[in-house]
């Protein structure tokens, strides 16, 4: 049976994009697959956290794994600091990953960019290891993520390749899966960069949002020069993205969009969309909450799952330590 894997970091409110590039496409794999799905709070902290928030956003992703269809009867959910083998094979991998592959990881490089030697953490900088430790200790055939990942599975599979030719067959090599559409969503003012949980709130949508701000925010979103709702990424990126999200959100075909908006103006198709959104999120919200609220049962949640996950992880890892000499 094949292993999917994913997760997501607790470092902010999640947007539109985790939802459309990842989280949304995890439940149809149960059932199918051995499916787990973590959240990587050991992630998180290479950015700096406030303890209490950390805590609060470790359990709402728990919540919104459910509010989107996990189900942990069918799914394994584990919370990464609570199984210790992530730290552990992380450091191990770490001797089979060079400066050079570490150095040229986009994500790294953008924030080295802005903030300068001085101004990163070495735990961002080693941030690739842990993530090819999270994917490796499971066996994980695919990891289902958004655009921006697929940098470090590609990563994962040159370390697990070079392990494996070291030491014999250990892991498997994982395949990373993006979606058709919504692998890459954008910032809704700026369609040239990717829409972020950390940048500044008018450029993305989070799941949280009020109606009022979604109908607004589509309102004033970026729109491309002619007045042609048509997908066109490079010369029309702005509409392009919003057709994206229209689709995520309405299961319709790019095709199925353009026909229907073909005589409207982006007026309409932007008053439409944020409308659509903000009723699917509402729907989601309402949902949310009433998960969120009850932590004992998040709690009893993770407590199975870690513990399951525990199993897992610890044969794989007994494995590594047999074949690397460490007691
Ligand atoms: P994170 O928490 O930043 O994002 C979670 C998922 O959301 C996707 N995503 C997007 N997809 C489309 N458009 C966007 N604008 C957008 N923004 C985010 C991401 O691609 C991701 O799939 N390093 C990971 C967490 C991680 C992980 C792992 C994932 C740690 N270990 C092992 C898979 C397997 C991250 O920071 O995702």
């Amino acid at each position: 049976m094949k292993t999917v894997f994913s997760g997501l970091k607790p470092s902010g409110d999640m947007t539109i994009g985790n939802y459309l590039g990842a989280m949304k496409h995890w439940p149809k794999d149960q059932g199918k697959h051995r499916t787990i799905f973590f959240i990587p709070n050991l992630h998180a902290i290479t950015t700096r956290q406030d303890p209490i928030q950390l805590k609060k956003r470790t359990l709402d992703l728990v919540a919104w794994l459910l509010t989107v269809g996990v189900d942990p009867d069918q799914s394994i959910i584990l919370v990464q600091s609570m199984v210790p083998q992530h730290a552990e094979l992380a450091w191990i991998l770490n001797n089979y990953v060079t400066m050079g592959e570490m150095s040229r990881m986009t994500q790294y490089k953008d924030k080295a960019k802005k903030a300068g030697p001085e101004g990163l953490l070495v735990g961002f900088f080693d941030y690739p290891a842990l993530m090819a430790a999270d994917i490796l200790l499971y066996d994980s055939n695919e990891v289902p993520v958004g655009e921006d990942q697929i940098q470090h599975i590609e990563l994962t599979r040159d370390i697990a390749k070079r392990f494996n030719t070291i030491y014999g067959d250990t892991f498997v090599v994982p395949k990373g899966v993006i979606p058709d559409t919504g692998a890459r969503i954008m910032s809704l003012d700026n369609p040239k960069i990717k829409m972020s949980k950390s940048d500044h709130p008018d450029s993305s949508i989070s799941l949280t949002e009020s109606t009022d701000s979604i109908l607004k925010k589509f309102k004033r979103a970026v729109t491309d020069s002619d007045n042609k709702i048509a997908y066109d990424k490079a010369n029309k990126p702005a509409i392009s993205n919003l057709i994206e999200i229209y689709s995520g959100f309405t299961d319709a075909s790019v095709a199925e969009i353009e026909k229907k908006y073909a005589d409207k103006n982006y007026a309409i198709f932007k008053s439409d969309i944020g409308e659509i959104v903000a009723h699917k999120l509402s729907l989601l919200q309402n949902d949310f909450n009433n998960i969120r609220s009850d932590e004992a049962s998040l709690y009893s949640i993770i407590d199975v799952g870690n513990s399951k996950a525990s199993q897992i992880a610890s044969e794989k890892l007994k494995i590594v330590k047999e074949k690397t000499g460490l007691l």
